[in-house]
C-alpha cells in the first residue's frame, strides 16, 4: 500500500510531534527542546530530545532519529503507511477523501482478501463438522486441544475436488479471481481446489489478514507432508513470517523475538505461554525477513530444528541478520528434535532452560569448528586457533570479541599475547598514518558533516552541492547528500522532518540524527560552503594520489608506468593549487 508523498508531507505539517509523542510518553521542557525517556533502548534518564521547531526526535544515547511517523512506526511496530494512517486518525484527519491511489490498491487486493476470509471460515467450519473428526483426532494425538485449534484458526480442506471453488463461484467470484488467489488450479476444462484433505494453518500478513495457507497432510499415504500456498501479489514467502501479527505485542513487551521453523513449533511454544515467536516456514531466511525481525526487537533467539537442515538455517539466519546489525543468540536443540517435540517430551521448564542458555554466535562457530578439528593433536589445536582468529577478525562487536578471545585462551591455553598479535588491529593502522594525512582526514570529515548540515536546512547549499558534486567517500554521508538533493529536486523545498518520511534505511536515518545533533550556528556564508566543497575535493585528490602511487609501485609494464606517472603529476599539481 502506498500513500502519495505530497499527502504524507501535508499530514506531517498539520500535526505536532511534541503533542503526538506526549501521548505516548511524558516529555519535559528544557530550553527550546523537549526531553523524554527513549523507548527505543533501555534508557534510564531522558536521552531523547524532541524538537518542536524541526519536528523531529533524536536520542543522543542510541541514535534513534525520525519524524512523527517514524516514531509511531517504531513504537507500535507497524509499517510506515500504517503509522501515517494512525497519525492521521489521532488528529482527526480523514485520509479516505484523499487517498485515491491508496483506495485503488486496497480495491485491487480486496478480492483476494475476501476470498481468503471466506476460505478460512469454510475450512474452520469443516474441521468442526463431523467431516473433521479424523483431522481433529490427528491434532489431539499431537497433543493439541480445541483451544489451540481455535486460537490459531486451524481448519480443514475436504477430500473433494472443488468444494471451495464451488462455494466461491456461488458468491460470484470469477475464475480469474480464484486463480489469482492461488487457491484454485486450472486444467483444460475446469478449475479445481488446490487444497484437498489437508489440515489448514492460515498464514496472516503483518496486520492479520489471511493471505495464504500451510496445508499439512494427516494421513500416512500423502507424500507431500506440507504444501505452502502459491505466491500471490499479497503472499511472498520471502517477505513472510508465520505468527508475526500475534507475536509483535509480546515481542515488544519481552524485548525479545524467537524464530522457529514451522507452525507446529510456534503453536507448541504457545501452549507453554511463550508467544514472542515467529516461524520461517522452512530453512530459508531472506533479507526482508531480517528487516521484519528488526522491527520487533534486536534481541533475537534462533531456535531452529536440531537436525542438519536446522543447522543450515541457523547459519543462513546469522548471516542475514548480521547484515542488519543483529547478533542473534542460538538455541541448539539436542537429539535432532524440533522445538515442538522437545517441549512435548521435556516440558516447559526444560525448554525455558534451553532459552536461558542460548549461546552467542561465536560459541556457535566454536562448536562448528570443533566438529571439524581434532583438538588432541597440536596441529589440530593450531588449525582451530587460526580458524577462530579469522572468525574473530570478522566481528565488529568489541565486547563479543573480547569475550571470545578470553574463551579461546582458557580453552586452548595459547597465550592471549599470541592471539592478540594475530588479530587485525585497526587501531594500530591509525598510529602509522602520518600526522599530516590524519589532520587532513579530520578536516575532510568535518567538511562533509558541515556541508550536509547546511544542505539539510538550505536550498542554496543544495544547489551549490549539485553544481559542484564531489564524491563523498563515506557511504552513509554520500547516500544522505544524494537523498537530500533528490528530495529537493522532487519537492522543490527541503525540510528534515519530511525528508525522514522518504528515507527507509536505518543507517541514513541515524546519520541524519548525528548531523542534526551537531547544532551548528544557523547562518553560514557562501565562502564557508565553498571551503567545505574544496576540502572534500582535496582529500579525494590525496586519496587518488596514494592510489596511483601504490599502483605505480606495482606496475610492471613501462607504458602503464608512464600513464600512471602522468596521472599522478596531474593530480599533484591540482591538489597543490588548492593548498
Ligand atoms: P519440518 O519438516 O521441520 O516440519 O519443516 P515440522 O514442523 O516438524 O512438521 P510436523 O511436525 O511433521 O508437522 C518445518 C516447516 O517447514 C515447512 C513447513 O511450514 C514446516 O512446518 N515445510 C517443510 C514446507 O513448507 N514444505 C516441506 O516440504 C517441508
Ligand atoms: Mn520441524
Amino acid at each position: 500500500m502506498k500513500i502519495d508523498s505530497e499527502l504524507i508531507n501535508e499530514i506531517r505539517n498539520k500535526v505536532d510531534i511534541v503533542e503526538i509523542i506526549s501521548s505516548y510518553l511524558p516529555l519535559t521542557t528544557r530550553g527550546k527542546n523537549y526531553f523524554g525517556v527513549c523507548p527505543f533502548h533501555d534508557d534510564h534518564s531522558p536521552s531523547m530530545s524532541v524538537s518542536k521547531e524541526k519536528q523531529i526526535y533524536t536520542c543522543f544515547s542510541c541514535g534513534a532519529t525520525g519524524n512523527v511517523f517514524n516514531f509511531i512506526q517504531d513504537y507500535e511496530h507497524i509499517t510506515f503507511v500504517e503509522a501515517v494512517k494512525k497519525c492521521a486518525d489521532m488528529c482527526g484527519i480523514d485520509l479516505k477523501i484523499k487517498t485515491s491511489s491508496d483506495d485503488k490498491i486496497i480495491k485491487k487486493y480486496k478480492t483476494i482478501y475476501d476470498i481468503y476470509e471466506i476460505s478460512q471460515k469454510f475450512y474452520q467450519n469443516n474441521i468442526n463438522s463431523s467431516l473433521g473428526k479424523k483431522a481433529k483426532e490427528y491434532l489431539y494425538s499431537r497433543s493439541l486441544t480445541d483451544l489451540e485449534i481455535k486460537h490459531f484458526d486451524i481448519g480443514l480442506s475436504l477430500n473433494e475436488n472443488d468444494m471451495l471453488v464451488k462455494l466461491l463461484k456461488q458468491k460470484k467470484f470469477t475464475d480469474k479471481d480464484l486463480l489469482k488467489s492461488g487457491l484454485a488450479n486450472a486444467n483444460e476444462n475446469d478449475i479445481y481446489d488446490v487444497y484437498r484433505n489437508r489440515i489448514m494453518f492460515p498464514l496472516h500478513d503483518l496486520v492479520g489478514h489471511v493471505i495464504g495457507y500451510n496445508g499439512r497432510a494427516y494421513d500416512d499415504e500423502t507424500t507431500n507432508r506440507y504444501v505452502n500456498s502459491k505466491e500471490t501479489d499479497l503472499f511472498k514467502k520471502r517477505d513472510f513470517l508465520y505468527n508475526y501479527h500475534r507475536a509483535k505485542e509480546s515481542a515488544r513487551s519481552k524485548k525479545q523475538i524467537i524464530i522457529m521453523e514451522g507452525p507446529m513449533d510456534v503453536i507448541r511454544a504457545y501452549t507453554i505461554g511463550i508467544e514472542n515467536v515467529v516461524a520461517t516456514l522452512g530453512t530459508s531466511f531472506s533479507a526482508s525477513q531480517s528487516n521484519l525481525i528488526r522491527r520487533l526487537s534486536d534481541n533475537v533467539i534462533l531456535c531452529f530444528d536440531g537436525d542438519a537442515a536446522g543447522l543450515k538455517a541457523t547459519k543462513l539466519a546469522i548471516t542475514e541478520l548480521g547484515k542488519v546489525g543483529i547478533l542473534p543468540k542460538i538455541v541448539l536443540i539436542p537429539d535432532n528434535a524440533d522445538p515442538d517435540e522437545y517441549i512435548k517430551n521435556n516440558g516447559s521448564e526444560a525448554f525455558q532452560n534451553l532459552l536461558n542458555k542460548a549461546i552467542d554466535i561465536m560459541e556457535f562457530k566454536t562448536i562448528l569448528l570443533k566438529k571439524e578439528t581434532n583438538l588432541n593433536s597440536p596441529e589440530g589445536v593450531a588449525n582451530y586457533v587460526k580458524a577462530m582468529i579469522s572468525e574473530i577478525n570478522k566481528i565488529d562487536d568489541d565486547i563479543l570479541k573480547e569475550v571470545t578471545i578470553n574463551r579461546l585462551v582458557d580453552e586452548t591455553k595459547v597465550s592471549k599475547d599470541v592471539i592478540m598479535s594475530k588479530l587485525d588491529n585497526k587501531k594500530k593502522e591509525l598510529v602509522i598514518t602520518p600526522k599530516k594525512k590524519q589532520t587532513k582526514k579530520n578536516k575532510y570529515e568535518k567538511s562533509v558533516q558541515c556541508l550536509i548540515y547546511y544542505m539539510l536546512y538550505n536550498e542554496e547549499v543544495i544547489k551549490m552541492y549539485d553544481r559542484k558534486i564531489t564524491h563523498i567517500k563515506d557511504d552513509n554521508y554520500r547516500h544522505l547528500a544524494f537523498q537530500i538533493s533528490a528530495f529537493y529536486k522532487k519537492h522543490g523545498y527541503i525540510k528534515v522532518a519530511d525528508l525522514l518520511s522518504e528515507v527507509d534505511d536505518v543507517n541514513t536515518t541515524k546519520t541524519i540524527g548525528s548531523i542534526v545533533a551537531l547544532e551548528l550556528k544557523d547562518d553560514y556564508t557562501k565562502e564557508e560552503i565553498d571551503d567545505y566543497l574544496n576540502n572534500i575535493k582535496e582529500f579525494n585528490d590525496l586519496e587518488k594520489i596514494d592510489k596511483y602511487k601504490s599502483e605505480l609501485a606495482q606496475a610492471n609494464d613501462i607504458n602503464e608506468k608512464i600513464q600512471l606517472a602522468n596521472k599522478l603529476i596531474a593530480y599533484k599539481l591540482r591538489s597543490e593549487e588548492n593548498d
